[in-house]
Order: structure tokens, then C-alpha cells, then sequence
């Protein structure tokens, strides 16, 4: 049985640095706490709404705070970490002056279900940055990438460069190595997009969808990124929350640093694709910590007729 400690082991053995070791072990240690709360979030009163919009204009929930903290006191424990930058938190934290890892991360992910006893997860991504400055570079950047699914089990999903390793957390909080090398089907028909949104899609999305339901395709929307993602990783799909139509320069809901660029390494990691219309996610130069961008990933037969559809060339020279 490979647990994530001989993992971080064998991590080291083929080079990766101790200090990012460190930091990944933190991480791990802290998507394990925010599984235990969650499990008793209910019985401690830590469900509802908190009088608090974060920088998004969203309303904070307790557990959005909670999580957001715990990730903190990890980051903190790292000296090798420079910054955190989180979802809920306005600017990058300062974390230790002569650290060269930020530590990006949204720490809970689709927190809408958190009430519902529904998936929600952790998404997190580390970059080299000794200034703040370092922080706003292209998703090709990431060091680490992975994303902590809290449902009917916790899995923890990442690459640090090489593969996708899945684990899940067993009852004395081990994570074991469930899957070695996660890949993404490149052939599915299941397609998540929330349908209610259907006045906003572009020409291109409208068309897509309207072909896949005549082809018979499937539809999931979990309201969880996390949640569809990891259903993605597992039976294949595609993932779409196009930007508005009418305010294409709004970029749609979800965020470049902690949202599209982590999940996008790992769907490339994977042998999918992750395209916000015609250029890929893991190019885009970030203007901003919040920066939104429409995103499109998963299997990557779907995603590259997305791509064609935007015109765009999504050719892999290096994966032919
Ligand atoms: P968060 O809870 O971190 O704000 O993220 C929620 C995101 C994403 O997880 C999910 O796919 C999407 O919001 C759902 O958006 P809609 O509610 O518009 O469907
Ligand atoms: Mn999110
Ligand atoms: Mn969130």
C-alpha cells in the first residue's frame, strides 16, 4: 500500500525539492482538518451565512472562513512560503519574508452546497514568488496543482509535474494511494454546464450543447467545480461556464489563479484539454488575483471540437 508519505518519499527521490515536499505536506495536513470539520460543520453551527461578502461579493460562510484560516496556520508553518493568495482574502498574505513559494488556493469550493451536504472540495496551486509581482504568471508555471474532494469519501488529486495521483483518505486519516496515473477519457458523452445560464452562452456553446443533446449526451452540474471535475477524472466529460455573452470582458464566474488554472494543469496532466475558447487556459497572463475567465475543459475529443469551433488550433505537436 503507497500511502501520501511514501509518496512525498519517492517525490523526493526523483528530485522534488524538499521545501516543496514541505509545503505539500501542509497542504495535505490541512485538506484533513477541513474534511473533520466538515463531517461535524452541522452539529457545531457552522452551517449558514456569515454577514460578510468577500472580495468577490459573495457572502462568506462560516466554513469559507474556517477553511480559509486553516490553510493560512499550513502556509505559515512552511518558511520556504512566500505568499498565500486565497478567494477569500482581497490581496496576496505576506507569509515569511525569504520564503519563494506562494501557495494559491480557494479553499472551499462550491460552499452553495455546503448546507446540502453536497461535494464541495479545496482547489490549490504553488508557483515560484519571492515578490508579489512573481504571483501574476501563466498557469504553465505551477509547480503543484491539485484540488481535496470532501464528499461520500475525501480524495486528495494532484501532479506535481509528472501524472495525476489520486488518494483517499481511510479511516485512520491516511491518504492511500488510490490511483497511480489518472487519465482522462478522450471519448464521452456527458457534458456539465448550468443550463439556466442559457441566454448568456455564446454561439459557440449554444451550438455545442444543442448537438450534444441531439447526440444523446448526458448532463451533471453539481455546483461544485470540485464535484464535476472529479466525475470528469473518473468516466470523462466536459466542463463549460462560458462567459456572459454581453459582458464577454467579465470572463464568467470562475477565477484564473485558484480555480481554472489549477484544474487546468491537472486536465493536461491527464491527457485532457482546458481551453478558455481559443487559447488555452495554462497560457493566459494574469491581469489580476481575481481575474475571471470563461473555462472549458475536460475529455479532449469534446474540448478541441470546442476549440475548432473558436477557430482556434488546440494541436498537441509534443502528444501526437
Ligand atoms: P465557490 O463556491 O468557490 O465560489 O465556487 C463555486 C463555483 C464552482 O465551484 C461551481 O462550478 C460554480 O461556482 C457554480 O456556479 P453556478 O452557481 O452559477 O452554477
Ligand atoms: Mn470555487
Ligand atoms: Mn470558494
Amino acid at each position: 500500500m503507497t500511502t501520501f508519505e511514501t509518496f512525498l518519499e519517492g517525490q523526493k527521490a526523483n528530485g522534488l525539492s524538499g521545501e516543496l515536499i514541505a509545503v505539500l505536506a501542509e497542504i495535505a495536513q490541512a485538506t484533513r482538518k477541513i474534511s473533520d470539520t466538515l463531517k461535524t460543520s452541522a452539529l457545531d453551527g457552522l452551517t449558514g451565512a456569515t454577514e460578510e461578502t468577500n472580495v468577490q461579493g459573495e457572502t462568506q460562510k462560516p466554513l469559507d472562513i474556517l477553511s480559509n484560516d486553516i490553510l493560512l496556520d499550513a502556509c505559515r508553518k512552511v518558511p520556504s512560503v512566500s505568499f498565500a493568495v486565497s478567494e477569500e482574502l482581497d490581496a496576496e498574505v505576506a507569509i515569511h519574508a525569504g520564503g519563494k513559494y506562494a501557495v494559491i488556493f480557494d479553499p472551499l469550493d462550491g460552499s452553495s452546497n455546503l448546507d446540502v451536504n453536497v461535494t464541495v472540495g479545496t482547489i490549490f496551486s504553488v508557483i515560484e514568488a519571492k515578490t508579489a509581482q512573481d504571483i501574476l504568471k501563466t498557469g504553465r508555471h505551477q509547480l503543484i496543482a491539485g484540488y481535496a474532494a470532501y464528499g461520500p469519501q475525501t480524495t486528495l488529486v494532484l501532479t506535481t509535474g509528472k501524472g495525476v495521483q489520486i488518494f483517499t483518505l481511510n479511516g485512520d486519516g491516511i491518504y492511500v494511494l488510490t490511483t497511480a496515473d489518472a487519465k482522462i477519457v478522450p471519448e464521452a458523452k456527458e457534458f456539465a454546464i448550468n443550463a439556466a445560464r442559457r441566454a448568456s452562452w455564446d454561439d459557440v456553446v449554444a451550438a455545442y450543447i444543442e448537438d450534444a443533446i441531439d447526440s444523446g449526451h448526458n448532463m451533471r452540474w453539481v455546483g461544485s467545480m470540485v464535484a464535476d471535475t472529479h466525475r470528469i477524472f473518473n468516466r470523462g466529460g466536459v466542463f463549460l461556464y462560458p462567459a456572459d455573452r454581453n459582458k464577454p470582458a467579465s470572463g464568467g464566474r470562475l477565477r484564473l489563479l485558484y480555480e481554472a488554472n489549477p484544474i487546468g494543469l491537472l486536465v493536461e496532466a491527464a491527457g485532457g484539454e482546458a481551453i478558455i475558447g481559443d487559447s488555452k487556459i495554462l497560457d493566459i497572463e494574469p491581469t489580476g488575483l481575481h481575474q475571471r475567465v470563461p473555462v472549458i475543459f475536460g475529455s479532449k475529443a469534446e474540448v478541441d471540437k470546442l476549440a475548432a469551433a473558436y477557430g482556434a488550433r488546440v494541436l498537441e505537436a509534443a502528444a501526437e
